[in-house]
């Protein structure tokens, strides 16, 4: 069966209108393609994260400890997105992508969060590709694909249909300036485009496209690969 990891943004999780609506639809879509494929969904902090980071350095904790209330707030977001799979998710957050990756081929979906400090969850979703052998990474965001410039600043920003892992090189090393950073992880990045796995990414709450990036078919976000 072939292998997906999707890089579930927090604001996708959390957007702050019809939460559990939106996570039931959303665990419709990966019960019907883990009937056809293995799943392995990381979930980001987004908001939630954000608050115990801000506060947490309020209160003069380490960046160590920062990344670990981090990771926490990642955890509790799998965890929800858990419950809206039921049955159909393995129903424990691993922790390593090991861990992951072990409890994967079960025909049920396997949902995770954060792992290091340091990281981020694109980076865990890059490792976890690699280890399990993906043939994508679907970087499900709340944008709809890569932009020429930031679509909210410039109105003649232009959508990339696609860009190769060269192209993404020089993005993440700062030639296209600030924002381009959200594209995906740099430490993440170098690692799936050593394994020369695709990256989609695509506006995650649009379910429609998510599904077809997980199913590999034509999308109208950015497809980044070789
Ligand atoms: P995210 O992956 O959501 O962070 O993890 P991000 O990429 O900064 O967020 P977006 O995509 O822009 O919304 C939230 C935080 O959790 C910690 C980091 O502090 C990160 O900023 N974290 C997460 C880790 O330290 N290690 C991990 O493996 C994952």
């Amino acid at each position: 069966m072939e292998k997906v990891v999707v890089s579930l943004g927090g604001s996708i999780i959390i957007p702050d209108d019809r939460d559990g609506e939106f996570l039931s639809k959303f665990a419709s879509v990966l019960s019907k393609v883990s009937e056809e494929f293995e799943v392995y969904v990381v979930c980001g902090g987004g908001k939630i994260a954000r608050y115990y980071i801000v506060t947490g350095r309020e209160l003069q904790a380490t960046e160590d400890e920062l990344d670990d209330l981090g990771i926490q707030a990642t955890r509790i977001n799998a965890r929800l997105v858990q419950l809206a799979l039921k049955s159909r998710a393995i129903q424990t957050v691993p922790t390593t992508v090991e861990e992951a990756a072990a409890l994967g081929g079960k025909g049920k979906v396997v949902i995770m969060g954060g792992t290091t400090p340091g990281h981020t969850t694109d980076g865990v979703s890059a490792a976890l590709a690699e280890k399990v052998g993906a043939s994508r990474v679907v970087n499900a965001t709340s944008v709809d694909g890569v932009y020429t410039a930031d679509p909210r600043k410039d109105k003649s920003a232009r959508k990339y249909d696609r860009i190769s892992f060269q192209q993404l090189r020089e993005m993440l090393g700062g030639k296209h300036g600030a924002g381009s950073s959200h594209v995906f992880d740099p430490m993440g990045a170098e690692i799936v485009m050593r394994n020369k796995i695709p990256i989609l990414v695509v506006a995650g709450r649009d379910l429609a496209e998510m599904e077809r990036a997980i199913r590999g078919q034509r999308i109208s976000g950015t497809v980044i690969d070789g």
